[in-house]
């Protein structure tokens, strides 16, 4: 369960009847008022990914967060569910770490989805310093995840996130470097009803 100082993967932790529910809740999301989109980021490259951003918008152009999205449509972020925030309080309870988050990045990965190595770095200092972790949650499609060290040159790590897992990341491990290598087409259980890769990642910005 603890990997490495501060990183917790809870595999399946989710039942299949809940990932059902929150999958439903991402389609309706990415799919609503305010719809996710694919962010051109900062250099001029599109995400591999349809992003939506709830609580908080990270804005891609200036990598830091905001309350409406003025690096797309003007439109403001959706608030945070109050379930989801509580779903998240859990797990990072279950991973023995504290969190009390007000944003969540919601991503979808298709079969061509994937993201490169990076930090979450983008929260306020006091919230880095403290180690308030990132709470992960993977549902539908398998990712094929990479984790390295706190230095982009350190080796890394696969490692499998299938559907209904989370991985907690915080504390010595908050600024570590992680990354989507591939997605695993077709790898859902098909009880959850997902073409495709949820994740959804909560953070806390201030402490
Ligand atoms: C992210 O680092 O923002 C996403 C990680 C994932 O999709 O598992
Ligand atoms: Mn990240």
């Amino acid at each position: 369960m603890e990997i490495a100082p501060g990183v917790v993967h809870l595999p399946r932790c989710l039942s299949l009847e809940e990932q059902r529910i929150l999958v439903d809740r991402c389609r309706a999301l990415v799919d609503g008022d305010v719809p996710a989109y694919v962010p051109v980021v900062r250099g001029g490259g599109k995400m591999h990914v349809r992003m939506l951003c709830l609580g908080r918008h990270w804005n891609g152009q200036t990598y830091t967060y905001e309350t409406t999205r003025s690096d797309f449509d003007q439109l403001p972020a959706p608030p945070l569910p109050d379930d989801f925030r509580t779903l998240a309080q859990q797990l990072a309870r279950a991973a023995g770490m504290s969190l009390d988050p007000d944003l969540c990045i919601l991503n979808y990965y298709d079969a061509d989805g994937h993201m490169g190595l990076h930090q979450d770095k983008d929260e306020s200092e006091r919230s880095l310093a403290a180690g308030l972790p990132v709470v992960s949650v993977s549902l539908g499609d398998t990712a094929r995840f990479l984790f390295g060290g706190l230095k982009r040159r350190d080796p890394v790590e696969a490692r499998l996130l299938e559907s209904g897992d989370a991985f907690v990341f915080g504390g010595p491990a908050r600024l570590r470097y992680h990354g989507v290598s591939r997605i695993v087409p077709g790898s859902a259980p098909p009880e959850v009803g997902l073409t495709g890769r949820f994740n959804l990642t909560f953070r806390q910005y201030d402490v």
